[in-house]
């Protein structure tokens, strides 16, 4: 069994990881940090996981990254953006492989890690070295990776659905419009004034506009994926719910569908794509024309779901997607990358 530790394992997708990693058949979590609840048992800070026996014994730590490289072979991070990357340098150092939840591995550039967040990339050598988390798209490189920047969840929900039909040539890249929904564990477990359950109950806003942090990874990835630079338009909102994200995109396809006729053979070629693309997938859900996406039912899962429609008065290609924030859009997708990494089944622990 693999021992696996999880760095900031007191946070909201720390606690995710660490539940999912408790009852994975192939790994031993053998390592949890906090500064807050160091020297307190998993048990403890999270009687939810009282009656598994290891949770009575494992104790949270302080993070050492010296003593974390001799208890874990693979380490999470599940910490803020530009701590990340002090715990990343010295564990790849020692020999571990790192899966990072934050975004201090996500952006190729350097310059681009500056513009958006506000100061100077601390480890920018890695920065070509890392690979992008998003399995569907990234299968073949997480195999022989050794440092894997997990995808923000946003991006996960915009990615996903635009990719193959960008590759397709079914969609112009010019003109997406995204806009997101996201529950407020989005936000992570800290108390801050925007936050609070007054604030947010009861209230629906939108934030970050016109350049919310995750532009930069979804821009970065949707170039690449056509080999040209991406511009998009993307709004996200917080809403009134612990967790879960709906995104729906506004999409011009490459073709007019001015006649029933017309309209028939894009929806066919839409639909062969994502079939292409993820008949196969075992976390994504492809909806049929009767369903759209809903956050209750990919929310406690590693699914997201896809749908689609195509508006003849318009021109446009809607689609819409949802997925659970801390599972597919952070730790679920995590795991699944690790099960990659190790050649697990790639569902293992997640189903
Ligand atoms: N929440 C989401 O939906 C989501 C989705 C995708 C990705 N992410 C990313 O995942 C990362 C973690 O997010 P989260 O929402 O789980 O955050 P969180 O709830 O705020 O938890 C942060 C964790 O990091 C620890 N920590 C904070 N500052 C630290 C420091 N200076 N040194 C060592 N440990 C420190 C905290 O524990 P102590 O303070 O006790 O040490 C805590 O365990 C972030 O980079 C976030 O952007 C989050």
């Amino acid at each position: 069994m693999k021992k696996i530790a999880v760095v900031g394992a007191s946070g909201y997708s720390g606690e995710e990881l660490v539940g999912l990693l408790l009852s994975h058949p192939e790994v031993d979590l053998a390592a949890i940090t906090s500064r807050q609840n160091a020297g307190r048992t998993l048990a403890q800070v999270f009687p939810k996981f009282g009656h598994q026996r290891k949770a009575k014994n494992l104790r949270f730590t302080e993070p050492r990254p010296e003593w974390i490289a001799q208890e874990a072979e693979i380490v999470f991070l599940a910490l803020p953006h530009g701590i990340a990357s002090e715990f990343a340098v010295p564990l790849l150092d020692r020999g571990c492989k790192i899966i990072d939840l934050s975004a201090d591995f996500r952006l190729r550039s350097a310059a681009a890690y500056l513009e958006f967040y506000g100061h100077e990339h601390p480890a920018p050598d890695l920065l070509l070295k890392a690979v992008y988390g998003l399995p569907e798209i990234y299968r073949r490189e997480i195999q022989k990776a050794s440092l894997i920047a997990s995808p923000g969840c946003y991006p996960t929900s915009i990615l996903l659905p635009v990719i193959p039909l960008l590759k397709s040539l079914l969609i112009k890249p010019t003109g997406i419009i995204a806009d997101s929904l996201s529950g407020v564990s989005g936000a992570g477990r800290k108390a801050e004034l925007d936050y609070l359950f007054v604030e947010c109950n009861e209230s629906i806003r939108p934030y970050g506009i016109p350049k919310h942090r995750h532009l930069s990874e979804i821009e970065q990835e949707l170039s690449l994926a056509v080999s040209a630079p991406v511009t998009i338009q993307f709004t996200p909102h917080l809403i009134p719910v612990n967790r879960g994200i709906l995104t729906t995109l506004y999409l011009a396809p490459e073709k007019h569908f001015s006649d029933a006729a017309m309209m028939h053979e894009l929806a066919e070629q839409i639909s062969n794509c994502y079939q292409a693309a993820y008949g196969n997938e075992p976390f994504v859900r492809l909806l049929d024309e009767k369903s759209l996406p809903d956050t209750k039912n990919v929310v406690g899962t590693n699914m997201i779901e896809i749908a689609w429609r195509l508006d003849p008065r318009t021109g446009r290609l809607v689609v819409m997607s949802a997925e659970d924030n801390l599972l597919k859009g952070a730790s679920g997708q995590a795991v699944q990358s690790m099960n990659i990494l190790c050649g697990y089944p790639e569902t293992a622990g997640l189903q």
